[in-house]
């Protein structure tokens, strides 16, 4: 870990024609992005764009098949993710990099260290420390897998700034959270750049963009179309410049009459993960042809109702019926087969299995579709993928390749073509839009 603080000059990032392939795809095609200390900077472009790769050059995860990196003034060849963090790069990754039953000290201490020791009482004081500094709502002593997802970012942002970052990266950091969380990190990402360290921001919202970063640099099919000072520009033009069209930036919403209850949810209560009461007594209703929505802070049970509602977690008290029926003993499996969909916040975690690919992920909630005795009818299993994966324009270039190689948002329209292919009579979603482009949000 480096003990210099960072100067003005450090944290000026220079990228210079760099080009990355993977089978079939130029992910980046000679691509170049200056970043000054002190600035936020942001990151846009469709899904598969190639935002997260150019990034995870330049935090050491892959090597560019072209192109220089400099970090700042100096010239540098990444072996590993290791050697960028000794650079001072820090990188939140769109799907966190956290030991779920390591303590938040722990996990700050991860990688910093050569070797792993165990957190004492001078990390986690030195961790609340910095909590302090940056305003970080976080309790060093809980574990990861008691922590919301809001929450787990922030340890994210706290190991960086426990190495010392001079650069930070951020893949989307706020498709998973509220406005009100989203302001709050902001107020953070602009501390940060204010002691002269780069931010670098990757988000789909551009109200966020214009809100929160200096300039931005949009890439469109894995090259940079544009590298504008926000103050220049407005969401219109900025999306006309990712897409290459215009984009609406609202959804008609057909006039319709609500039908029958399709989901009831009579007096719910459950616990949380720390063993606390997260649901209390809810009641709701949602009719056929209606979209209710579940807003509050992150924390505040939504993660708890849904998976209660899917059969992921016992209720304390209380009942839930799907058209009439009610399965509170229900198991996942009969739920499903009652007819409810579920998205769940992690897509990576419940949602997909990362090592499978597509076609298997598509499989595994569409089995008895394409079962023959034992079998699975592969070549039918294979043409439904397919038909899917064009229907929702997901962007992969392999259905067999596992699912993590895929990009972000690529990862969310497979999930969400999966369950709402399904044509579930409810369907239950966490945080649908996370992760997707302005384009694949109208649609
Ligand atoms: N390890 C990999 N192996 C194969 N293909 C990859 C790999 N990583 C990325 N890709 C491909 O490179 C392209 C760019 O992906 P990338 O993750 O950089 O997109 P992105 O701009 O971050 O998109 P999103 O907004 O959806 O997160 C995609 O087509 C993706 O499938
Ligand atoms: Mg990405």
């Amino acid at each position: 870990m480096s003990s210099r603080a960072p100067g003005p000059t450090d944290g000026a990032v220079e990228l210079r024609g760099i080009v990355k392939r993977f089978p079939g795809i130029i992910a980046n095609d000679n691509v170049d992005l200056t970043v000054a200390g002190g600035e936020v900077h942001a990151l846009l472009g469709e899904n598969g764009a190639g935002k997260t790769t150019l990034m995870s050059i330049l935090s050491g995860a892959y090597r560019p098949d072209a192109g220089t990196v400099s970090v700042g003034g100096r010239a540098m060849s990444f072996r590993s993710p290791k050697q960028a963090i000794e650079a001072g790069i820090g990188m939140v990754h769109q799907h966190f990099r956290l030991v779920q039953p390591l303590s938040v000290a722990e996990n700050v201490l991860l990688g910093a260290s050569s070797s792993f020791r165990l957190a004492d009482k001078a990390t986690e004081d030195r961790v609340a420390e910095l909590a302090e500094a940056y305003g970080i709502r976080v309790n060093p002593s809980a574990k990861i897998w008691q922590l919301s997802v809001g929450e787990q970012q922030r340890v994210e942002i706290l190991k960086a700034l426990f190495r010392e970052a001079s650069v930070l990266i951020l893949d989307e950091p706020t498709a998973v959270l509220t406005p009100q969380e989203a302001t709050h990190l902001f107020t953070i990402m602009r501390k940060i750049a204010s002691e002269g360290r780069a931010v670098i921001f990757i988000s789909h919202k551009l109200d966020e963009v214009m809100a929160v970063a200096d300039r931005v640099t949009v890439l469109r099919a894995g090259r940079r179309v544009a590298t504008l000072a926000t103050g220049d520009s407005n969401k219109a033009d900025l999306a006309r410049l990712m897409v290459g069209r215009e984009v609406m930036f609202r959804v008609a919403r057909g006039d319709h009459e609500a039908g029958a209850p399709r989901l009831t949810v009579k007096g719910l209560g459950a616990t949380g993960d720390l063993g606390l009461p997260a649901l209390r007594d809810v009641t709701l209703e949602v009719r056929a042809g209606e979209i209710l929505g579940v807003a509050g802070v992150a924390g505040n049970g939504q993660r708890e109702l849904t998976e209660v509602i899917a059969g992921l977690r016992p209720a304390t008290s209380g009942e839930v019926a799907i058209g009439g029926r009610d399965i509170s003993a229900a198991t996942p499996a009969e739920r499903i087969g009652a007819g409810l969909g579920y998205v769940p916040e992690d897509r990576l975690g419940t949602g997909l299995i990362p090592s499978l690919g597509c076609i298997d992920n598509v499989m595994l909630k569409r089995t008895d579709e394409f079962a023959r005795g034992f079998f699975i009818n592969k070549q039918a299993a294979e043409t439904a993928t397919s038909e899917l994966v064009d229907r929702f324009d997901v962007k992969t270039s392999s259905l067999h390749d596992p699912v993590s190689l895929m990009s972000g948002g690529n990862i969310q329209k497979l999930l969400l073509a999966r369950e709402l292919s399904a044509e579930p009579g409810t369907l239950v979603v966490a945080q649908p839009t996370a992760g997707l482009d302005v384009g694949a949000t109208e649609a």
